[in-house]
């Protein structure tokens, strides 16, 4: 089963159509008098789209004083305030320039003692239960078919957990860091099954990802290319450019 995909000429067009997504579903809860539960990734991906929802935030009073939101991932061990943790990429991007309630920000936590992370872990996934679900799981994807930071192999049952990560995704994270060896080992992820319980899930692309896209959304669904296993999902959709579309 291929991925339905939307195709842009550039990653602004692409970004808009997702900021727009976003900003319908929470007008939606809003009326219904319920929260919008978002689920958020980091990267170079998704920058564009945050810059579009602070745009809307200011310019046309979008507001998420009503939003929920539980990021994918976190570098371990890493401290919260250090410049390229993800807590501090998504406080810079989105929440510092708009109105959420920090109560409702959900970040997994790259600072606790080892001994700590499997009950902090099992946690996360019971809060998202607790807010009755991801409404729209947003993904990036790495050059290795990673969402979030579920690195080849990973199990289709799997949850929030400690994850080793490959040397690859490593290398392709330094520039964040000042050198590799200051990149960390490992990092807390959301599972496949964490993110393939969220009711819509969008996946955005940009340039070079086209031969990944292309087996993520019409090659095997195989656990080695972590995003085809989106194929068994009902309701997403792979936000392309045109160069990351260049290859299906
Ligand atoms: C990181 C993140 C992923 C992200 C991927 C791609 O490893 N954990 O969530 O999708 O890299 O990053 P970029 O958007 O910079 O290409």
């Amino acid at each position: 089963e291929k991925i339905p995909v939307e195709i842009f000429t550039t990653p602004k067009e692409g970004s808009k159509y997702v900021a727009r997504e976003i900003a319908t579903l929470i007008k939606e809860k809003n009326a219904a008098g319920v929260p919008a539960v978002l689920g958020l990734a980091t990267g170079s991906t998704p920058i564009s789209l945050y810059a579009e929802l602070v745009r809307m935030h200011k310019e046309e009073g979008l507001s998420f004083k009503n939003v929920i939101t539980f990021n994918l991932d976190e570098y371990y061990p890493l401290e919260r305030e250090a410049l390229q943790s993800y807590y501090s990429f998504m406080h810079r991007h989105l929440f510092n320039q708009v109105d959420i309630n920090p109560a409702n920000i959900h970040i997994p936590n790259g600072e606790l003692p080892k001994d700590k992370v499997k009950e902090h872990c099992a946690s996360y996934e019971q809060q998202i239960e607790d807010a009755g679900g991801i409404d729209l799981q947003i993904l990036g994807i790495g050059n290795n078919g990673h969402i979030g930071f579920n690195e080849p192999g990973s199990s289709i049952f799997s949850k929030t957990r400690l994850i080793n990560l490959d040397n690859s995704t490593r290398m392709a994270n330094a520039r964040e860091f000042q050198n590799i060896a200051k990149v960390p080992r490992m990092a807390i992820t959301m599972g496949i099954s964490t993110i393939l319980k969220a009711k819509r899930i969008l996946l955005m692309a940009w340039g070079s990802k086209g031969p990944i896209i292309s087996k993520s959304v019409e090659g095997h669904v195989t656990e080695q290319v972590p995003a085809s296993i989106l194929q068994q999902h009902n309701n997403v959709t792979f936000v392309l450019d045109e160069a990351a579309a260049g290859d299906l």
